[in-house]
């Protein structure tokens, strides 16, 4: 059996700032995507949304996003004797980075059954390609953590910086509310237009979080990341990118003993992290008692 696997993705620290130039604190799971060769005729399964889709299906992101790697991967038209089936051990779309993981892992899967020697340039290109026709402009924060794992500091233009330090435990509840990252991004800009100053301001708040969080996940000291994670927390409730849900899930968590708890990603719902050494099971009781479900994983292990 040929499989490639991929990582999936949560910001800890600093979305939204990160769109103005600020790096973001992000972390790659665990867990993720893994797409299997088996014998076929080229057509991209998933079995979990009962697709079986030929690359470049018209009206179809799945379909185009396919026909956007074999392109990049210089397969198009090449006949293919097997088909790809992808399963995914994270949510999707729920900002935890499982488009690019799909990608990434889609790529992996065809240079090893094609033989084709792939650099991994030539696999962040195609996964970009993939990615670009899932969100039109990705930042490229997504499939770079699927491809080489760890922790990072992200930013805009510059790309992902490593960051030398060991996976940490992390807790992912679902608001079950879809998550808003178009709609949330929007309402920043609009609030940056009304008070450049003000945002301006709490964007340098994000970003000195984001470099004591930096420290503290080097450092391996969950307190102080805990810590960082409230505040910047509180900073994007100011930022309008928090709901009833993400702020309910936060109060539960840390009412259970997490020592830090935020929304990941765009907001306006989707998912929450909290980080809670050894009260992991307590945190998810106490969610599961309010209707939320969640999962426990790592953050910033690399690929096995
Ligand atoms: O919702 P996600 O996982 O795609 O993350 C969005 C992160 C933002 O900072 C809100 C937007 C961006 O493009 O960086």
């Amino acid at each position: 059996m040929t499989a490639g696997q991929a990582q999936g993705k949560v910001i800890l620290l600093g979305e939204h700032a990160v769109v103005y130039g600020h790096p973001a604190l992000c972390g790659a799971l665990r867990d993720g995507v893994t797409v299997e060769a088996v014998p076929g005729e080229g057509l991209l399964s998933v079995p979990a949304w009962g697709k079986r889709i030929a690359a470049g299906a018209q009206g179809d992101a799945l379909g185009q996003a396919y026909g956007a790697i074999l392109r990049s991967l210089a397969l198009s038209g090449r006949p293919l004797h097997h088909d790809f089936v992808v399963r995914f051990a994270i949510p999707t779309s729920a900002g935890l980075g499982s488009s690019a993981a799909l990608a990434v892992a889609l790529a992996r899967t065809l240079d090893s059954v094609l033989g084709l020697g792939l650099a991994a340039g030539a696999v962040a290109e195609a996964a970009l390609a993939a990615e670009t026709v899932f969100h039109g402009r990705p930042s490229g924060l997504d499939h770079t953590v699927a491809q080489h794992g760890g922790f990072g500091l992200f930013r805009r233009e510059q790309g992902l910086s490593p960051l030398p330090a060991s996976s940490l435990p992390l807790c992912i509840g679902l608001t079950g509310r879809a998550r808003d990252t178009r709609g949330r991004v929007e309402r920043v800009a609009e609030l940056y237009r009304q008070d450049p100053d003000g945002m301006q301001g709490r964007f340098a708040a994000i970003a000195a979080l984001v470099q004591r969080g930096a420290k503290a996940v080097t450092e391996g000291d969950l307190a102080a990341l805990g810590e960082a994670m409230n505040r910047n927390q509180q900073e994007l409730r100011h930022l309008e990118v928090s709901c009833p849900e993400i702020e309910s899930m936060c109060r539960i968590a840390t009412d259970a003993g997490a020592l830090g708890a935020k929304l990941t990603g765009g907001g306006g719902g989707g998912c929450v992290i909290a980080v809670a050494p050894g009260r992991e099971a307590q945190v998810q009781e106490a969610w599961r008692r309010a209707g939320f479900a969640s999962f426990v994983t790592s953050v910033g292990g690399r690929p096995s």
